[in-house]
């Protein structure tokens, strides 16, 4: 029989192409062999269990498994993977897009042009921060953030790390940009709140392509009225889709809506990577490669 698998929400043609080839594509998850989850589906035991007993995998259509409760599916003996990798260029790409816009005021400059705002070039005008010279504290230095290291090195920035078992508190008062690439875990929620920001130097930035709960955005938001730090970059929220109200009103800030791995080839890669995975369990009775669980 043709395994039936469940897609939470839509995927590119091409993924759903390489879907339909092998499998049956069922509307519930109930009754489904194989679930394509995307981040925004809450994959924990009471959706395990109303998916039912047949249910053997569940691809999740991302490289951070927050969505995803492990210990449930490990019970269950439910085969969890991700898609490492193919989305590591593409999402330090985004961090060091944004970190550069916060530098170079790109975005404020944007906004100011397109509010008709007169202006005329002038020496003094609009001055930003070059990456050049700076210290940039890569929060978790796994393939994300050691690539975004590589590529900030280009433009002359000077990494260093800080792993589960560093001191961030004392690499935090050293770094000019502060860039998270953690996942989401019980440990790191809130890992940058009141107190990790006051460390920070009043001049230094913070970047966060992770995840949003990862920092404390109400504080972060009294951080940079305060002046605490000089100001944020920020490609994931606390409640995602929402953004705290205030931060939309501030310059100081640049705001990408969830772009960390958005482009075509890498959004392909990633779906081919999970249809990878549920071929594997569900066709061949193996175990993926990028089996979490
Ligand atoms: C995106 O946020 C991902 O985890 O892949």
């Amino acid at each position: 029989m043709t395994p039936r698998v469940h897609v939470t929400g839509p995927v590119p043609a091409r993924v759903a192409a390489e879907l339909e080839r092998d499998f049956a594509l069922v509307d519930e998850a109930r009754g489904a062999d194989g679930i394509l989850s995307l981040l925004s589906t809450t994959v924990d035991g009471a959706y395990l269990d109303a998916a039912g007993p047949q249910l053997r995998i569940v691809a999740n259509y991302g490289v951070g498994v927050d969505n995803v409760d492990l210990d449930a599916a490990a019970a269950r003996s439910i085969v969890i993977a991700n898609t490492p990798d193919v989305l590591t260029r593409t999402t330090a790409e985004l961090a060091v897009s944004i970190m550069l816009a916060l530098l170079r005021r790109v975005a404020e400059g944007d906004r100011m042009l397109r509010r008709r705002e007169a202006w005329r070039f002038s020496l003094e005008f609009m001055l930003g921060e070059s990456l050049d010279g700076k210290t940039l504290l890569v929060v978790g230095p796994g393939r994300i953030g050691r690539e975004t290291a590589r590529l900030a090195e280009a433009f002359g920035a000077r990494p260093v790390y800080a792993g589960r078992r560093d001191p961030l508190d004392e690499l935090l008062g050293e770094a000019d940009v502060v860039s998270l690439h953690c996942p989401l875990t019980p440990e790191t929620h809130h890992l940058i709140d009141a107190a990790a920001l006051a460390r920070m130097k009043p001049t230094a930035i913070l970047v966060n392509t992770a995840r949003g709960p990862v920092v404390d955005e109400a504080a972060l938001a009294d951080a940079l009225r305060a002046g605490t730090i000089a100001g944020a970059a920020l490609d994931v929220f606390e409640r995602e889709p929402a953004v705290t109200e205030e931060l939309l009103t501030m310059e100081n800030v640049v705001l990408t809506p969830h772009l960390g791995s958005a482009t075509r080839r890498t959004r392909e890669a990633m779906g081919l990577l999970a249809v990878g995975a549920l071929r594997a369990v569900l066709l061949e009775g193996r175990r993926p490669e990028n089996a979490v669980v």
